[in-house]
């Protein structure tokens, strides 16, 4: 009778454990991945690397065209993988008709079967080549080298697996090792502003951590009242009604974006130029202005292009700042009355990715049952939470977690 109880009580944990799971993660996997479907998107990052985001087991087009349009039918292009550890790997290397795909030898054994390139656009110079069934060891840069073009040219591509990051650590729950927890430990940052996909403009793509955001077109997404219509922006994902915060945005390349902070209250499907409770600077054109309806304009005097924007909120003391966080030089300062909850702000329509810094991870981990979690990081709590969960099942009531 008693043996009983207890497994009935056990099983009933068990399960409220694994719906809680099951749930939590279904909501952050459709969050991500409703915007996610086209796979072929790419973004420009300041660096000068073009950005590709494609999801784990889809094809990766990677894009690399030569602006001449000269002729590749009879030429040389080598494609390669930059590894730090373990060097660079041979992708895909075509030389006149000769490739991997017909007897060439020499194509690293990771792409082995899985690169192909377009064949009808080589007259067009463009050297673009599709991995099949991209995986996350695929990730990483990419160059596209034209050696006996004069002069030589190389472009970078960074190809970016967006999977869910916690499915993956979900995968290994069974093992916890301390090699996962080490890797973990690397891999989650911790960024001080956190994306809202659901407020996002369907044009915008958004990294998988939510910490990343450019403009592409030809997404097709539900439209909730939450989500902006006519501006191509997107809020944090929380907003402050007190206290002091900030962040810093990596603005790099990109030539036109908008940022600062809107009140919750904010018309997010109505014109946004003769609205007030938007407090922003904008880059157009070579030109850094401060807008706040109804005050007018006002065109600051910044002469050098900026590669990152800190935007520091004093919600109390009704001050918004704007600063160069390299040469730590002001750039503007709104005051105002708040009186309302105050969310990040993100516009911009162009393919350049804004990107918010993110932060040395705060995260301690000292393995064998001995836990440090910070828990002011919403994503550090998840994957912890996941682990923590799972390895408590495991041990206590015997069970895998199967997800
Ligand atoms: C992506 O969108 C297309 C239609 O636009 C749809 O048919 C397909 O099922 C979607 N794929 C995923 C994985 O959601
Ligand atoms: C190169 O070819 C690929 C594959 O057909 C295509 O997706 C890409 O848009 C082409 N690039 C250019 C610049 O035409
Ligand atoms: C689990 O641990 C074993 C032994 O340390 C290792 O061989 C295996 O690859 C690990 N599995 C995973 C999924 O990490």
């Amino acid at each position: 009778m008693h043996l009983f109880i207890y497994s009935s009580i056990y099983l009933f944990i068990y399960l409220c454990i694994y719906l809680f799971i099951y749930l939590y993660l279904c909501q952050v996997w459709s969050s991500i991945f409703m915007k996610h479907n086209d796979s072929k998107m790419f973004c420009l990052t300041g660096s000068g690397v073009n950005k590709v985001f494609v999801k784990e087991h889809d094809d990766a087009v990677l894009p690399c065209s030569l602006s001449t349009r000269e002729n590749l039918v009879g030429m040389l292009f080598d494609w390669r993988k930059n590894g730090q550890k373990d060097g660079q790997k041979e992708v895909f290397l075509y030389d006149a008709g000769n490739h991997y795909n017909n007897g060439r030898q020499g194509q690293d054994k990771q792409f082995k079967g899985r690169v192909s390139h377009f064949q009808g656009q080589l007259m067009n110079g463009n050297a673009s080549i599709k991995i099949q069934n991209a995986k996350m060891a695929d990730s990483g840069i990419y160059s596209c080298d034209f050696p006996k073009l004069q002069p030589g040219q190389t472009f970078s591509i960074e190809l970016v697996l967006v999977s869910g990051a916690l499915i993956d650590m979900a995968k290994h729950l069974g093992n916890l090792s301390y090699n996962i927890w080490s890797k973990m430990k690397q891999k989650v940052s911790y960024s001080p502003v956190v994306l809202d996909p659901n407020t996002a403009h369907s044009d915008l793509f958004l990294s998988t951590d939510l910490t990343s955001v450019c403009c592409v077109d030809g997404q097709k997404l539900p439209r909730n009242p939450e989500r902006f219509n006519s501006v191509i922006s997107v809020l944090g994902s929380e907003g402050f009604d007190s206290g002091t915060h900030s962040w810093d945005v990596v603005v790099g390349a990109s030539p036109a974006w908008i940022l600062g902070v809107a009140a919750e209250s904010f018309q997010r499907n109505k014109d946004v130029g003769s609205q007030s409770g938007l407090w922003r600077i904008l880059y157009y054109k070579g030109e850094y202005t401060a807008c706040s309806r109804p005050d007018p304009d006002t065109v600051l005097p910044v002469k050098k292009k900026l590669q990152r924007i800190r935007v520091h909120l004093d919600w109390s003391k009704g001050e918004l700042s704007f600063s160069d966080p390299d040469t730590d030089t002001h750039l503007h300062t709104f005051k105002h009355t708040f009186t309302e909850k105050l969310f990040p702000y993100f516009n911009t329509n162009k393919p350049y990715l804004l990107e918010i810094s993110p932060r040395r991870n705060p995260l301690s981990v000292t393995v064998n049952h001995h836990h440090t979690f910070d828990f002011n990081n919403q994503q550090e709590v998840t994957v912890l939470l996941h682990l923590y969960l799972s390895e408590c099942a495991l041990k206590y009531f015997g069970f895998g977690v199967f997800l």
